[in-house]
């Protein structure tokens, strides 16, 4: 466990996975449980290991995040067995000893060969095994019921205080990064430097941060999944949009900050779409439809277009007509927790698909909100060249000011992403709290 220790919640945690594992076994009509952690996986036709990546079904039961080759076996009403591994190895240092409050709630099992894990699985009756095909033991192949899983990732999406605990403290890991992105932003970092200056303040690595950061200077922000980090600064630093989050004990945090180099066209955008995005936030409430945020969030965004000079149309009719997707082409956002896009955003207890709305493929949450549901909130205003040029080819182009977009194009673009939890009350915005605590570097 991390510093700001919940080891009391973690009981109660505990029992909450147990009974959600045990509705979903009668559901399913099974009467076991047993999870992979997963294997190491090594480049082909050498042994170097990719990242190691736990199955979330793992670790949502323990903070286990760099332990390949364990496996959980839970039978309702019984102490859960965990087989861990724990090689005799001298290339590698070999996981300690298990320590921590979860200890005592396990029978454990300590291996080391992968192999043995299967002399303490349950062999009568029907399991349920979760986990990828690579981690399969002979006679306990993952079979991944249906019934189970969807189940499973139905509910998960309701977090527990000891998940809520974990992931305000991933917050607060993430924003010292943010804060220390900044300044080597202002200081006129590359985006290496910038993602080296982020991962010293989280204390985080390329291999252990929750997902690849998107470090983008300038129209790199304009590229949704920018995925590469210039190891050169530019001439000029105009703007960084920064999409990088931070994980503890296996809960991840997803943080998006766009700062500006103080001219005055990119700021008034920065602070429109700002101020708009903490109107959605705080629509985070019990009963809304995401999927009405997520239109608002269209609606908003048009009127920003409108009002920034930049688009003369009624934001009603630019998002009827598409024309917000040029500008604003991804979802509001996700649910979040034990994954960063975290499952079971758009289907419901039986795995049926909730819709999104017409013309939004890639929004990711279509579900009511209930308090307990954590969210990311992350609007956008983007100058993406290919989107543009198919905008000016459709009637609705001739509304659009070109030398404006043309004037912008050079800043990139704007993200900003916090995640908020849904309370019976006002939302907690877990990204703000954590900003607002930090102290000033
Ligand atoms: N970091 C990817 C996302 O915001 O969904
Ligand atoms: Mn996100
Ligand atoms: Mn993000």
């Amino acid at each position: 466990m991390n510093s700001q220790d919940p080891s009391h919640l973690y009981r109660a945690h505990l029992s909450a996975i147990k009974a959600r594992v045990d509705r979903a076994l009668e559901k399913g009509g099974f009467d076991h449980l047993l999870v992979a952690s997963g294997v190491e996986k090594f480049e082909f036709l050498d042994d170097r290991p990719y990242p190691f990546k736990t199955n979330a079904h793992f670790k949502a039961w323990l903070p286990l995040t760099r332990h390949p080759s364990c496996w959980i076996a839970y039978t309702p009403g019984r102490k859960p067995v965990l087989a861990y591994y724990q090689p005799d190895d001298y290339w590698h240092v070999p996981p300690t000893a298990p320590e921590g409050v979860w200890v005592d709630e396990f029978d454990i099992r300590v291996i080391t060969d992968p192999a043995d894990a299967a002399a303490h699985l349950p062999t009568g009756g029907k399991a349920a095994i979760l986990g990828e095909a690579d981690a399969a033991l002979p006679g306990f192949e993952p079979n991944n019921p249906k019934a189970v899983i969807d189940y499973l990732h139905y509910h998960r999406t309701w977090k527990t205080p000891y998940e809520l605990e974990r992931m305000r403290a991933a917050q607060r890991r993430a924003v010292p990064g943010h804060l220390a992105a900044r300044a080597a932003f202002q200081a006129g970092a590359s985006e290496a430097g910038i993602h080296a200056a982020y991962l010293a303040a989280t204390g985080h690595t390329d291999l252990d941060a929750p997902y690849n950061s998107i470090v983008g200077l300038n129209e790199h922000g304009a590229t949704l999944h920018y995925q590469y980090k210039d190891t050169q600064a530019p001439g000029r630093h105009r703007s960084l949009l920064i999409d990088a989050g931070a994980e503890v004990d296996g809960y991840a945090s997803d943080i998006t900050r766009t700062w500006g180099d103080g001219d005055a066209d990119f700021a008034a955008l920065l602070n429109a779409v700002e101020n708009e995005q903490l109107a959605l936030c705080d629509m985070v409430r019990p009963g809304k439809d995401y999927r009405d945020i997520h239109l608002e969030c269209h609606l908003r965004l048009g009127g920003v277009l409108r009002n920034l000079g930049i688009v003369d149309m009624d934001p009603g009719q630019m998002l009827s007509s598409g024309l917000t997707s040029t500008f604003f082409p991804h979802g509001l956002g996700h649910p979040i927790g034990l994954q960063v896009h975290d499952v079971a955003g758009f289907t419901d207890e039986d795995g049926q698909v909730i819709p999104r709305p017409d013309g939004h493929p890639y929004l990711r949450m279509t579900r009511t909100l209930e308090p307990g549901m954590v969210v990311t909130i992350e609007p956008g205003l983007y100058f993406i060249p290919t989107l543009l040029k198919k905008l000016r080819a459709r009637p609705e182009g001739k509304s659009v000011n070109w030398n404006r977009v043309e004037q912008l194009m050079p800043w990139g673009g704007v993200r900003i992403e916090d995640e908020v939890h849904c309370t019976d009350g006002a939302p907690e915005n877990l990204t703000r709290d954590a900003f607002a605590e930090a102290p000033t570097p």
